[in-house]
C-alpha cells in the first residue's frame, strides 16, 4: 500500500484544483461537464429527464478554486460486486463517466484520476478494473489490456438459420420495454449469464436507467420493444430491439436494431433470432454486441452473408495481482513464472509462481526462481479473462518467452471455453 500511495501522491493535480466526491445536487454540474468531454445535441434539461445511472459515492469531481460552482473533470466507477471471471466471480470496478474539459486537456488531469481511482479499488479491495475505452489509444498507458472483443453482425432480412430441435415448442411475445413489467426478467436472466467480464446492472440507478426509454435514445427509431422468448411459462430469452421505417422505390426497406439478446439454450436462441430476421416491413438487422462465440454465427447457414465488424469491448487493469490470478481457474494444468512489469503499480511488479490444477484451485506467489516469460501488466490484463491468448500477443512482441514450452503451455493455461465480453456499453 505504501508504495501505491507513492504513485497517487506522485501524480498530483495542477495548483489550485482539487478533487472531491459528488453528491446528486451536483447532478447539472456532472451533464455539463459531461458535455464539454462528449459533444450532444440534446439538451441539458432532456438529459436531467433520464435518471442518472451514478453510484454517487463512487463519482468525484475535479474543481477549480477560482470557479468552485464548475466541474473541470470527472471519473466515476460502478460496482461490479460478482463479475465472472474464468471459473470463478469477483469484485470489479468499471471506471466510467472520465471526462476533462477542453480548457484543462493534456495537463495531467486524467492520469491523477486514474491513480485515485487505482487507490480507490484498493481500499475497496477490488482486484480487477473494468472500462469501455472511448478511444482505444488512451488506456493502455495505464496498464489496461484489452480483454475481450466483440462482433456486431448487419443481417439481411429472412437469413436462413439451421434449425435447432425444440425450437417449436417456444412461445415469443412481443412487448414494449417497462420498469415494471420487464425489470425482474431482464435483470434475473441477464445475471445468470456465465460469460467472463458478463458485467450487470447490479445497482438500482443503473437499473432504473437501462429500462428507461427516452427519445433521447432512440436515435429515429421506435420506442424499445422486447422479444421474450418462453418454454412452458417460464422466461429462457430476450431481446431487446428498435425498428425504423424507411421506403424506398421498390417499397420497405426498415431496418431492426437488437441492443442486446440473451437466450439461455440452443432453441431459445434459434427462437429469438428467427423472429427477429423476419419482422414485416424490414430488409435488415443488425445484432447487438456479439462475443466472438455467439450462438447466432453457428446458426447461420450462410455465415458469409452476414457483415461483421468487430470491436474492442471491455479493458481490464489488473490492480491486485495475486488475488486476480489466484481467483480464476486455468483450462489445464499450469506453473509457470510471470516476469511482470507494472510502473504504476509496483506491488504487481516482479516474479510471480503460478500454480493451477485444470478447472481446480490457483496460486500466485512470489518467487526468486528464474522467469520463463516476461510481460507487462497491461498483456496480463489482455489475457486475463481468457479471450487473448498470449501466444497472440507473443506474435506481436509484447511477451517474451525464456524458457522453451512455456509460452505454449500458458497460453493453453489461461485460454477459456467461453469467450468474455460484455453486453452493454457503460
Ligand atoms: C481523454 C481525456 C479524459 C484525457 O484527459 P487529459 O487530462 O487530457 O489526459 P492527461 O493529460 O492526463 O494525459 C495522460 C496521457 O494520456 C495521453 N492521452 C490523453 N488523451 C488521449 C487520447 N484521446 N488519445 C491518446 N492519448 C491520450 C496524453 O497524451 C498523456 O500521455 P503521456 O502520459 O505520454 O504524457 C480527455 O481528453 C477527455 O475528456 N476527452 C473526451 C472524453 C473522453 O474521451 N473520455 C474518456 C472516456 S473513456
Amino acid at each position: 500500500m505504501g508504495r501505491m500511495d507513492d504513485f497517487a501522491n506522485a501524480a498530483a493535480y495542477p495548483d489550485g484544483l482539487t478533487e472531491a466526491g459528488l453528491t446528486p445536487d451536483r447532478l447539472r454540474d456532472v451533464l455539463e461537464l459531461d458535455m464539454w468531454a462528449f459533444p450532444t445535441a440534446d439538451s441539458i434539461e432532456d438529459l436531467l429527464g433520464v435518471p442518472s445511472p451514478l453510484t454517487w459515492d463512487r463519482a468525484f469531481g475535479v474543481t477549480d478554486a477560482a470557479r468552485p460552482g464548475e466541474l473541470v473533470a470527472l471519473r466515476a466507477s460502478y460496482p461490479f460486486s460478482d463479475t465472472p471471471v474464468p471459473g470463478g466471480r469477483l469484485k470489479v470496478a468499471g471506471l466510467t463517466w472520465v471526462g476533462v474539459h477542453p480548457q484543462w486537456r493534456r495537463r495531467g488531469l486524467l492520469r491523477t484520476m486514474i491513480a485515485n481511482h487505482f487507490a480507490h479499488c484498493r481500499e475497496r479491495s477490488e482486484p480487477i478494473s473494468l472500462l469501455y475505452a472511448a478511444e482505444p489509444s488512451i488506456y493502455g498507458r495505464f496498464g489496461y489490456g484489452l480483454a475481450a472483443r466483440h462482433l456486431l453482425l448487419t443481417l439481411k432480412r429472412r437469413a436462413e438459420l439451421r434449425p435447432v430441435h425444440g425450437a417449436g415448442e417456444l412461445q415469443v411475445r412481443f412487448e414494449t420495454v417497462s420498469a415494471e413489467r420487464h425489470g425482474d426478467l431482464i435483470a434475473g436472466l441477464h445475471a445468470a449469464v456465465d460469460r467472463p467480464g458478463w458485467v450487470t446492472r447490479e445497482t438500482p440507478e443503473l437499473a432504473a436507467m437501462w429500462l428507461t426509454d427516452s427519445p433521447l435514445f432512440s436515435h429515429g427509431h421506435e420506442v424499445e420493444r422486447i422479444a421474450i422468448v418462453e418454454r412452458d411459462g417460464l422466461p429462457v430469452g430476450y431481446a431487446l430491439f428498435r425498428r425504423k421505417s424507411e421506403w424506398g422505390p421498390a417499397g420497405p426497406e426498415g431496418s431492426v436494431r437488437v441492443s442486446e439478446t440473451v437466450a439461455t439454450d440452443a432453441a431459445a436462441a434459434y427462437a429469438l433470432w428467427a423472429r427477429l430476421l423476419d419482422l414485416d416491413l424490414t430488409a435488415e438487422v443488425t445484432s447487438g454486441m456479439l462475443a466472438t462465440d455467439d450462438p447466432l454465427l453457428s446458426l447461420l447457414v450462410d455465415v458469409r452473408a452476414a457483415k461483421a465488424a468487430w470491436k474492442d469491448n471491455v479493458w481490464l487493469r489488473i490492480i491486485d495481482l495475486p488475488t486476480a490470478l489466484a481467483t480464476r481457474q486455468y483450462q489445464s494444468d499450469v506453473d509457470v513464472v510471470l516476469e511482470v512489469s507494472d510502473t504504476l503499480l509496483p506491488d504487481n511488479a516482479g516474479r510471480w509462481r503460478l500454480t493451477a490444477g485444470a478447472f481446480a484451485v490457483a496460486s500466485a506467489e512470489r518467487t526468486d526462481a528464474p522467469a520463463d516469460l516476461v510481460l507487462d501488466v497491461r498483456e496480463l490484463g489482455a489475457a486475463y479473462l481468457g479471450g487473448t491468448s498470449l501466444l497472440e500477443l507473443a506474435g506481436a512482441g509484447l511477451v517474451t518467452e525464456l524458457r522453451p514450452g512455456a509460452l505454449r503451455d500458458a497460453s493453453v493455461a489461461f485460454g477459456w471455453p467461453v469467450a468474455p465480453g460484455s453486453s452493454w456499453i457503460f
